[in-house]
């Protein structure tokens, strides 16, 4: 791992116990992809950290160049060509008090990364996963991809222990926001995507935006939209995407099987695009 200008193992302990990050939730964070050593949509995710950054008027304690070679030092030092790579930076160390530190602190700034067999996920595509939905019970900035995460990761525990993959989160209109770490998407009956505008109810996800593209190549209708639960399970197809799982069809929302209960073909060849995009 990378932390404030040194690299060290994973497993020691190094960062201060006064971190805003640790106390508050006060930082933010970002998951690059890589494949084949590559990192997937790069300038777009350095983009995403720059307006986080900003939103929190945290400053990155490096330059973006000099960010760009932490990133890849910290792959190579992991030995991996595929894989995820995380960051994190906070406000910094100082005395707990909820405004920002008077005399400004350094932010802390972390990298790790861990090679990942991308073949898993191909077998969950080909499989397709099964969704929870629960009420959206996050804040109004979910715009910021800062780490305050609680009720994101109590919905995918939910998830989980309902036998479901992951969970789309329901706002007060019955409209589906977004997973609890992925961006959800329907294909309509008429052959529309359908996914959220990149409003504050989601994070602005950079693998929607790639595979938006794709599917404007592909000549399909985009329509940006909320969409409720009960749309989802007419729909002709629905998926999720993100840095992670790139597009991951869905087969089951709430115990019922979305059409015929297989991963879509529409899922299916954007998946193909994007993976070969990055290739
Ligand atoms: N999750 N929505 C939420 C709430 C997310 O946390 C993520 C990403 C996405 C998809 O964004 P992108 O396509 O840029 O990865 C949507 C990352 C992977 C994570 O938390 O690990």
């Amino acid at each position: 791992a990378y932390v404030n200008g040194r690299y060290r193992p994973i497993t020691d302990e190094a960062i201060g116990i006064e971190d805003r990050g640790f106390q508050f939730g006060d930082g933010l964070y970002e998951v690059w992809s890589v494949r084949r050593g590559r990192f997937l949509d790069h300038e777009e995710h350095s983009a995403r950290l720059e307006r986080s950054l900003r939103e929190l008027q945290i400053d990155l304690p490096v330059s973006l160049p000099a960010l760009d070679v932490i990133l890849r030092e910290v792959v190579r030092r992991n030995r991996f060509t595929d894989g995820l790579v995380y960051l994190q930076v906070t406000r910094g160390v100082s005395r707990r008090d909820h405004p920002f530190p008077v005399t400004p602190v350094r932010p802390t700034l972390v990298v790790t990364a861990r090679g990942l067999d991308f073949t898993t996920i191909d077998r969950r595509a080909a499989a397709g996963i099964a969704i929870l939905t629960l009420p959206d019970e996050r804040w109004k900035r979910c715009d910021i991809k800062s780490v305050n995460l609680l009720p994101n990761v109590l919905a995918k525990q939910k998830a989980r222990d309902a036998g479901a993959f992951e969970a789309w989160l329901v706002d007060e209109d019955g409209c589906v926001t977004e997973g609890s770490s992925t961006t959800a998407w329907i294909l309509t009956k008429e052959g529309t995507l359908v996914t959220r505008a990149t409003d504050n109810r989601i994070l602005w996800g950079v693998t929607r935006k790639a595979v938006r593209a794709l599917a404007e190549q592909e000549g399909l209708r985009i329509e940006q939209r909320g969409f409720t639960v009960e749309e989802a399970l007419e729909a002709r197809e629905a998926f999720v995407t993100s840095a992670s799982s790139f597009v991951m069809p869905v087969t089951s929302i709430d115990g019922r099987t979305v059409a015929n209960g297989a991963p879509g073909s529409v899922a299916m060849r954007l998946r193909e695009l994007y993976i070969a995009a990055a290739d």
